[in-house]
């Protein structure tokens, strides 16, 4: 296992510690996230473990199936306790890039009905400021480069339509994807966030603000629990 990859795994299995019998649990998308899924799995079958999952995507639902995790339909249920999920970068104020695993709409739906966020990282996802990994942004088939040339007038920078094998990526929702080439120049998340969903062919932006209440984040020297002073676990 490689060095990131330990780092991955030792986040992913620390943010358990957030999930406790009989909860109901937002199962994030990605390859940390992947190993606090494992670990949940383990502790249903080793432990009893008695909770229920809500995938945010279709891969995350089909390993949660394999490792024996209950799941049911967000709108089945009175809302989330926590969401634990990946993200693309943090800032300082706990304001996330989210979506460099296509799965951006499912993710901030299932968390805006979780009481709270818990985000896994390593260490290479924390910056001054965000935008140096390209803004993923959900958009409508339907004139889709109608609405990346839109993105790309506002925000003043290169936007790409995310290929995948030759043809564009297509979401678990049916869209396509678009990655905005910003550089770390995102000083107000909030008003980018809000332009963006302004624009009619956009479905979702994967800018996560106000929103993640800690991050467990995994470095060389081990790992840290951060905690947001504005948020949920504290
Ligand atoms: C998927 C996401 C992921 O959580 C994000 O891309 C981080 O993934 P990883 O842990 O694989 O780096 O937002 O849409």
């Amino acid at each position: 296992m490689s060095d990131v990859e330990d780092l991955k795994k030792m986040a992913g299995i620390e943010a358990c510690k957030f999930v406790k019998n009989g909860m109901k649990v937002g199962l994030g998308t990605g390859s940390t996230v992947k190993y606090t899924i494992l670990e949940l799995g383990r502790r249903v079958s080793e432990e009893g473990l008695d909770i229920v999952g809500v995938p945010t995507s279709i891969a995350t639902e089909k390993l949660a199936l394999e490792v024996g995790i209950k799941l049911v339909e967000l709108s089945d249920i009175d809302g989330l306790d926590v969401v634990i999920d990946g993200a693309d970068e943090f800032d300082v104020n706990f304001q996330l890039i989210k979506g460099g695993g296509a799965a951006l709409l499912r993710e901030k739906i299932v968390a805006q009905q979780s009481k709270t966020m818990v985000v896994v990282a390593d260490d290479r996802k924390k910056v001054t400021t965000l935008g140096m990994f390209p803004l993923p942004i959900e958009v409508t088939r339907f004139s889709h480069i109608s609405t990346i040339n839109q993105i790309s007038r506002l925000l003043d920078c290169e936007v790409n339509l995310r290929m995948e094998d030759g043809a564009p990526k297509i979401t678990d929702n049916g869209n396509f994807l678009a990655d905005a080439i910003t550089g770390p120049t995102i000083l107000d998340p909030i008003k980018c966030e809000s332009d963006i969903l302004n624009i009619a062919g956009v479905v979702q932006v994967g800018l996560f603000n106000n929103m993640c209440d800690a991050v467990i984040l995994a470095g060389s020297d081990g790992i840290e629990s951060l905690y947001n002073p504005s948020g949920n676990l504290v």
